[in-house]
């Protein structure tokens, strides 16, 4: 018998659907995962174990295969262990597999079968919304699952609250949405004595959507002027939050499990690598000028950046896009700064008469 269980998978801040199959069969005892995973995903393979030994439950001593389909897509991070968990659960007939299958599951298990916070557990909520299906994620982020609206949360604590709540005995309780702190709070503008000149432009370029080069000498209070400009711009109104918040959820910086209004400033450091500015590495992160997406993203002693990484600034500033090109995928995260995507063309000087 193979038991299905619906996953995702991330790709920038699209999020694909992946299916975890797991089938026991007669044969010698062994426990593979197939389908390109990494090595997050390969060590789950001792993770659920020891979780379903948590819960009294040795694996059988049959082969075991669980496929990640589609097969040619990679699949990275540790939110795999919890599908992977549900699914050889269905397969030993634990839980009802019928009834499973109408989630879409994503988190990590620790030894002891408790559920930590992963990555990317918004988008993953929008999408199965979008898919018609509830969502099993770990307890600390159903908040953060909430926000995707009208669909059913189980937020669990650990597996073995999943296993006692399709059984009946224990229900989890639906979470409810939660933004982080209610009022997003900013440094004032009336901290700064004079420099009116200063304050005017800072104005003008946070009601314009313009870009900004100050030039002083050290203790001036550039710094002090930039940490203001967040503060000068209109509220994030609830797409704007959602959009910052999903790109912050792969990130995995959302604070307080919530999400956030502030509008992001962010200050990468000036050693940073272009990966860490405009996105890449390993899991093709979303880099400083997504995570400063329609909010502010400050380069403090901007001479002094690796010519390279403000060179990689070029493209995401002009189409409000960072894409990250790697060996197997194309990836792309929105990095709208400043972020008023289509200021209104300034209309060119028309002499009077
Ligand atoms: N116009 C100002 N009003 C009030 N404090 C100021 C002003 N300019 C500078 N300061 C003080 O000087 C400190 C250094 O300013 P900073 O913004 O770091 O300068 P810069 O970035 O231009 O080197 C600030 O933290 C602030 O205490
Ligand atoms: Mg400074």
């Amino acid at each position: 018998m193979v038991a299905c269980v619906n996953s995702v998978a991330f790709q920038g801040i699209n999020v694909l659907d992946v299916d975890v199959q797991v089938q026991m069969s007669d044969g010698l005892p062994a426990f593979t995962i197939v389908g390109l995973p990494d090595k997050a995903v390969a060590e789950s393979r001792e993770r659920v174990r020891a979780a379903l030994g948590a819960l009294a439950l040795a694996l059988p001593p049959k082969r075991i295969t669980v496929n990640l389909a589609p097969a040619d897509l990679l699949k990275e991070g540790s939110h795999f262990d919890l599908p992977i968990g549900l699914g050889l659960l269905a397969a030993m007939g634990v839980l009802p597999a019928d009834e499973v299958a109408e989630y879409t599951a994503l988190g990590e298990l620790a030894l002891d079968g408790a559920l930590a916070a992963v990555t990317g557990v918004l988008p993953a909520a929008v999408h199965a919304g979008a898919g018609r299906r509830g969502l099993i994620c770990p307890a600390a982020q159903g908040a953060e699952a909430a926000w995707a609206g009208e669909i059913e949360i189980l937020a669990a604590p650990d597996l073995l609250s999943i296993v006692n709540h399709f059984k009946g005995t224990q229900v989890l309780t639906p979470p409810q949405a939660k933004v982080a702190s209610t009022d997003a709070t900013y440094p004032d503008m009336r901290d700064i004595k004079g420099q009116e000149t200063a304050k005017r432009a800072l104005e003008i370029a946070a009601a314009g959507g313009h870009n900004l080069l100050m030039v002083g000498p050290p203790g001036a209070g550039k710094s002090m002027l930039a940490a203001r400009l967040p503060g000068l711009m209109p509220p994030m109104d609830a797409r704007e939050i959602l959009e910052v918040s999903m790109i912050h959820s792969l990130a995995g910086q959302l604070s307080e499990g919530g999400l956030t209004r502030q509008r992001p400033f962010r200050d990468p450091h000036h050693s940073a690598s272009v990966p860490a500015i405009v996105g890449g590495g390993a899991r093709a992160r979303p880099g400083e000028v997504s995570l400063a997406h329609l909010g502010v993203l400050f380069l403090d002693q901007l001479p002094e950046f690796q010519r390279a990484a403000v060179e990689a600034l070029r493209q995401p500033l002009e189409t409000g896009r960072a894409t990250v090109a790697r060996a197997n995928a194309h990836v792309s995260y929105p990095a709208r700064v400043p972020p008023l995507a289509h200021p209104q063309p300034v209309r060119a000087f028309r002499p009077p008469g």
